[in-house]
């Protein structure tokens, strides 16, 4: 019996960002339409933040997921989001990498992030179009294009000492995001909470908690099941936090 792609990709040379070209054609593109781009002109980051994204050699790819009954507007983007550093650590681990994971989807290594993860829901009034999940890798960059990066960073051949083939790294990262996609919507994030847990550096720490243009010192204390981040204040007060990023204070490594 013939088995059916687990997805479709399309390659660019060059594009201004791959979770915009996603967007602006959300509507023509199939589910699980893969676009990949040697280098990015307009690479975006979270928080309106930059992705340089000028080297050749690096992941730059976006996932398009269309509406399905499980993927729509309840769908959190912060699980989903979870899910892909998940399976970004994953891959990165069978090169030999120790990553970890900074809430809510940074990946890093030796205390540096290698990965960031953009995800973006397409909605248009009441219209839930759907959603891109857009990651960078850092798999080929030298120490002095690291040192450029406005935080502490690094790329893979910089940890294992040798060249990263893209492509083969990318098909072991597209594989492990869709053989267990479907589980992934059916359960969410309780099917990969252990293994998130198990790779966390953050939680029993006191962190520094960006949300919207909040700045708040906290206790990061649990996951909670769907996803969200329980933390102590100052006062003693459990909280629940869905958004937000850990923000690091200046030459703060995360181990
Ligand atoms: C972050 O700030 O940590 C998220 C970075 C996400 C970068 C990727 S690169 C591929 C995709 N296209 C973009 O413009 N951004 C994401």
């Amino acid at each position: 019996m013939e088995q059916r792609e687990l997805y479709l990709t399309k390659h660019f040379e060059e594009i201004d960002s791959t979770n915009e070209y996603a967007l602006r054609n959300l509507k023509t593109l199939p589910d699980r339409q893969v676009i990949i781009s040697d280098v990015q002109t307009n690479g975006k980051g979270r928080m309106n933040r930059a992705w340089i994204s000028d080297k050749k050699g690096n992941v730059y790819l976006s996932i398009v997921l269309k509406p399905c009954d499980k993927v729509n507007r309840e769908l959190p983007l912060s699980e989903i989001t979870q899910y892909m550093s998940v399976i970004v650590c994953k891959t990165l681990e069978t090169y030999g990498a120790e990553a970890k994971i900074k809430w809510s989807n940074d990946v890093l290594v030796g205390g540096r992030k290698i990965a960031g993860i953009l995800s973006q829901a397409s909605v248009r009034g009441d219209k839930f179009n759907g959603l891109v999940v857009g990651v960078g890798i850092n798999l080929n960059l030298s120490e002095q294009d690291v040192g450029g990066i406005s935080q502490p960073a690094t790329a893979l051949n910089l940890i294992i000492g040798a060249p990263v083939d893209r492509d083969t790294f990318i098909k072991s990262l597209l594989d492990r995001f869709f053989e267990s996609y479907d589980a992934f919507l059916t359960t969410g994030f309780p099917l990969i909470k252990e293994y998130y847990v198990s790779r966390n550096c953050f939680l029993n720490k006191i962190i520094t908690l960006k949300t919207y243009n909040l700045s708040e010192s906290v206790t990061a204390l649990k996951m909670r099941d769907d996803g969200a981040l329980i933390v102590i204040d100052d006062n003693m007060q459990e909280k629940v936090v869905t958004a937000g990023e850990i923000v690091p204070e200046i030459g703060e490594i995360w181990i």
